[in-house]
């Protein structure tokens, strides 16, 4: 059975076609390596030792797409993760966000719809839920204004599918992602961030490596243990292996109703000092940080209540902290050898 992975070249994506090809999956990537490299379909190639088919083009051509759609209309699913997602540029460029991320959805749907190809998985993140009043925070939660640009694709997007579903074909899981972070134990693949990392983990290890002075830790004045902010981080192999056990829900009819929402974190939430304690114990590394103010825009504390996932997939994420540190550090280490920057 084919899958369409977009953004399959991308950090989640990437992971998440190695799972699929893994159970038996056929895959075909769509990427426009806005935020990922080629050699990453050789990489995947490298794991599992298949080559996913890939075509590098923007989801926002309509008639790319439109023409895509119309070759593959075998497709058994799409799982949809292309889109931009920098909290901080989306202030600077909305248009940029809301183009970039509502048209790819817009033209992905409308392709499946005319193609009829049923089976929808979303990549939507715990964002949608802002700062929760209620933690652990779950799918029951009310949404909240959106903090960003971002963040409101994010809530649109949600709000598009749930419409489309109403009076289509479609059925639809919409993923809701706590913090992703680590790599595939293999170090063939992991987070590619360009430029200066925004988020936590690849800031850690770039400056282990020391192409960066020291981690700045936005605030230690938050309600928590330690006045840092808490997330809940949760290894990128877990996450990906969701997304199969999603595919095969759909594929399987064994959806409750045609548009499911689950959260994917672990239901623990570490601080900021706790993530670079359990850096400094997987890896042995002394690392050099400084406390700054609070990140605008940054809230205090988020962690999931995984029940409902864990109870209707039927599946929980395994892995803890450590592992997720010490492979983080593996991928850096072995990409900077590979992309040699
Ligand atoms: N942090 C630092 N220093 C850094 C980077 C991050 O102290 O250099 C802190 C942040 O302040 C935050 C935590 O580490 O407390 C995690 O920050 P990330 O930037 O890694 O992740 P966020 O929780 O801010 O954002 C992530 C995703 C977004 C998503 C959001 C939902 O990157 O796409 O979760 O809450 F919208």
């Amino acid at each position: 059975m084919k899958i369409l992975v977009t953004g399959g070249t991308g950090y989640i994506g990437s992971h998440t076609v190695v799972e699929l090809q893994r159970d038996g999956f056929e895959v075909v990537i769509i990427d426009n390596l806005s935020n990922s490299r080629a050699e990453i379909a050789d990489q995947i190639a490298a794991v599992t030792g298949v080559r996913p088919a890939f075509e590098v083009f923007d989801l926002t051509d309509r008639e790319k797409t439109a023409a895509f759609f119309k070759k593959h209309n075998d497709l058994a699913g799409v799982i949809h993760f292309a889109a931009s997602k920098a909290v901080g540029e989306s202030v600077e460029q909305p248009l940029m966000y809301y183009t970039n991320n509502l048209c790819s959805l817009l033209n992905v749907l409308e392709g499946m719809k005319n193609n009829e190809i049923t089976n929808f998985v979303f990549s939507s993140s715990c964002t949608v839920y802002g700062q929760p009043d209620v933690l652990p925070v779950s799918e029951e939660a009310p949404i909240k204004p959106a903090e960003s640009p971002y963040g409101n694709t994010k809530q649109i997007s949600e709000e598009i599918i749930r419409d489309t579903v109403s009076v289509t074909e479609l059925k639809a899981i919409a993923l809701r992602y706590f913090n992703p972070i680590g790599a595939h134990d293999s170090a063939e693949i992991g987070e590619l961030p360009q430029g200066v990392p925004n988020n936590l983990v690849p800031y850690i290890t770039q400056t282990a490596l020391g192409i960066r002075d020291y981690l700045r830790v936005w605030g230690n004045d938050y309600d928590t243990h330690d006045g840092t902010a808490i997330r809940d981080y949760i290894h990128v192999v877990d996450l990906a292996k969701a997304h199969v056990v999603a595919v095969q829900r759909m594929i399987e009819s064994k959806m409750k109703s045609d548009f499911e929402i689950f959260n994917l974190g672990t239901g623990t939430g570490y601080s900021v000092l706790d993530v670079i304690r359990a850096f400094e114990k997987a890896t042995g590394i002394k690392l050099n940080y400084k406390i700054m103010d609070r990140r605008p825009g940054d809230i205090e504390k988020v962690w999931a209540d995984p029940a409902f996932s864990n109870k209707e997939l039927g599946w929980k994420a395994e892995r803890g902290l450590d592992e997720m540190m010490a492979s983080a550090w593996k991928w850096e280490q072995a990409y900077r050898e590979k992309f040699g920057e």
